[in-house]
């Protein structure tokens, strides 16, 4: 009997939450993702996009032992990064030093935050928005389930206040339409995280890419997963079919592309 109670707690448990995951739950990404772990855990691996990209593990790409700092990493809400990703990024933008950084897609700005605390004092991190005023004018419509994510042009960020909030600049618009001439030629890092429909990623990872400084630096994509089907198929087009991509990566255990040039 002492045994049965806490296994039917946890059976109960389990049944509540694949009740929510297989109905309402299909709007939600954090539930999509439970669904995702149930294939993985009865050894399924479906997707419903093909992911091209080789895998790389982030001891391949950064060798050594780091001092990362882990900003707010209890912070997360549905539509950030989980922790291995904030992990990842903050080790890559340690390692990399990247003095200017692009992040398309700011939501809650743990991202920014970390971006922040983990690049050189002097470094830059410029970080694009839609606003929720602006949702309805986007080039490209917002994905069904991504409308979640878009603040208002007033909705505080997780980096307002930090020692880190002078390194940020905040910026507004639509990626698709944005006028990204002040910054061209000129960053050392980029993370695309904005909208994941297919004609929004190849045009956010074609100004990505102009905007690297001599063709030099790092981009990373998250959600390189396969759950968003425009944005992994984007992805592997660009793989596929334009030369300057030809070398991305997926890190292993992650949501992220990955591509140095
Ligand atoms: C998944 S969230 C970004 C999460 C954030 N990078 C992080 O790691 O915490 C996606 C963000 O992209 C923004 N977004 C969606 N469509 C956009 C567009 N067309 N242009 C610019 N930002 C967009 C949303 O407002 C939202 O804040």
């Amino acid at each position: 009997m002492t045994k049965l109670i806490p296994l039917l707690r946890v059976y109960f448990a389990a049944l509540a939450y694949c009740a929510r995951i297989f109905t309402i739950g299909c709007l939600s990404r954090a539930d999509r993702t439970g669904m995702k772990l149930i294939c993985d855990l009865a050894g399924k691996r479906i997707r419903p996009a093909e992911q091209l990209l080789p895998e790389v593990g982030i001891d391949d790409l950064v060798p050594m032992a780091r001092h990362i700092r882990m900003e707010k990493a209890d912070c997360n809400q549905n539509g950030g990064l989980g922790l291995f990703d904030l992990f990842v990024i903050d080790t890559l933008c340690d390692f990399f030093r990247p003095r200017r950084i692009f992040e398309f897609g700011t939501f809650q700005g743990r991202t920014t935050l970390n971006l922040a605390a983990n690049s050189p004092e002097d470094a830059k991190i410029f970080t694009l928005d839609l606003p929720r005023e602006k949702i309805e004018a986007a080039q490209f419509a917002v994905l069904d389930g991504e409308n979640a994510f878009v603040q208002n042009l007033e909705a505080p960020r997780l980096f307002a206040g930090t020692p880190y909030a002078g390194k940020v600049v905040q910026l507004f618009g639509d990626s698709s339409t944005f006028d990204y001439s002040p910054y061209l030629n000129s960053m050392d890092f980029i993370f695309i995280d904005a909208s994941h429909s297919y004609e929004a990623v190849l045009n956010d990872s074609r100004r990505a890419l102009e905007m690297l400084r001599g063709g030099h630096g790092v981009i990373v994509w998250d959600d390189y997963d396969a759950w968003y089907e425009g944005l992994t198929n984007a992805v592997g087009l660009l793989y596929r079919t334009e030369p300057a991509f030809r070398g991305a990566k997926k890190i292993r255990g992650t949501s992220f592309a990955y591509l140095q040039l």
